[in-house]
């Protein structure tokens, strides 16, 4: 009996096979072309990971939050990843409710309902009985683990403090204030603190980058820095984040957050991308990247030291513009 139940649990908790290439973006407008499906299709991906604005819907009724997603997956392409690979994600503000939005949505119970439908989230999955649509998916090959940590940095965010002009926000140290809040704070730790090789940690805005006045973690400062803390005290090795949001796309690589290098690549977005060059990032490794484009993460599980290949690839024709790599033994 204790064999059957063991079982059961390894295999409802551990996904079999291990991707090797990972493909994720963000920031995709479900009326505009989205070549970005095709191109990133090329790449074989075995795994897609949504990092946020995976529609724009922009609304507190959950009618028209579905409509959108039904745009989005009427999309011939989309539909032909979808079919080749699983599809994780989390949401960020458009695909939640209104720009900018945190804690304060009347309608987020309503858009978790839809976004959970989206992800093909079983109806008696306990991610359906409780709030935010924070998860972990663990994927176990021979003795290499991944997992897939989704952050929900919507449901429970605090109002942030205004810089006086629209979407532009300043440093709030307000101890009250949250991104996470408790239970999903509570559920990362002990997430942490299971074993694993690689923790992909998808977070819809950005994490590490904090010279710009849009939004990101550094706008609650005493949130950023419990996230490099709590990975510091759970001691969890391979940790690298993953972003959107910002229609730019950059890998950011800081030295000391940690205790080994941390890295962040943001990839936006699949159709809303633009704007200048000038943004200062001090942790940035090469150019930013402002043309529609995907992200991209490759892992070679069969190495001894597997290598960890980065890359932002260009949404229409693919090529690679922004590019790093590391090796998974420099993760810890
Ligand atoms: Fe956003």
């Amino acid at each position: 009996m204790l064999r059957i139940l063991l079982l059961s649990f390894f295999v409802s908790t551990a996904v079999a096979e291990i991707p090797g290439v990972i493909t994720f973006g963000s920031c995709a407008k479900q009326t505009r072309k989205q070549p970005a499906w095709e191109r990133m299709l090329k790449q074989k991906p075995d795994l897609f990971i949504f990092t946020g604005d995976c529609v724009y819907a922009d609304t507190h009724d959950p009618k028209i939050l579905r409509k959108a997603f039904g745009q989005l997956d009427a999309i011939a392409g989309f539909q032909k990843l979808r079919k080749q690979a699983p599809v994780l994600g989390t949401w960020d503000d458009h695909d939640y409710g209104l720009n900018d939005e945190g804690e304060e949505n009347p309608a987020k119970k309503a858009a978790q309902g839809v976004f959970l439908d989206f992800l093909k989230v079983p109806a008696a999955s306990p991610r359906r009985q409780r709030e935010g649509i924070y998860h972990v998916e663990t994927f176990t090959e021979g003795k290499r683990k991944l997992q897939v940590i989704v952050l929900d940095t919507r449901y429970f965010r605090s109002p942030l403090k205004s810089a006086g002009k629209k979407h532009r926000y300043q440093p709030d140290t307000d101890p009250n204030k949250t991104i996470l809040g408790n239970a999903q704070w509570k559920w990362l730790e002990e997430t942490l603190k299971k074993p694993a090789d690689l923790r992909i940690i998808t977070s819809s805005i950005q994490v590490i980058p904090e010279k710009h006045p849009f939004e990101k973690w550094g706008n609650l400062p005493l949130e950023k820095q419990r996230l490099f803390d709590l990975i510091k005290s759970t001691n969890a090795n391979g940790v690298m984040f993953i972003s959107g949001d910002r229609h730019m796309s950059e890998i950011t690589l800081h030295q000391s957050a940690i205790g080994y290098p941390l890295i962040e690549v943001t990839s936006s977005g699949l159709t809303q991308a633009g704007g200048g060059n000038k943004e200062e990032n001090p942790h940035r490794i090469g150019s930013i990247y402002r043309k529609r484009n995907y992200g991209v993460i490759t892992i070679d599980w069969a190495a001894k030291d597997p290598l960890i290949g980065l890359g932002i690839r260009d949404a229409v024709n693919g090529e690679m513009m922004v590019e790093h790599s590391v090796k998974l033994s420099e993760l810890k």
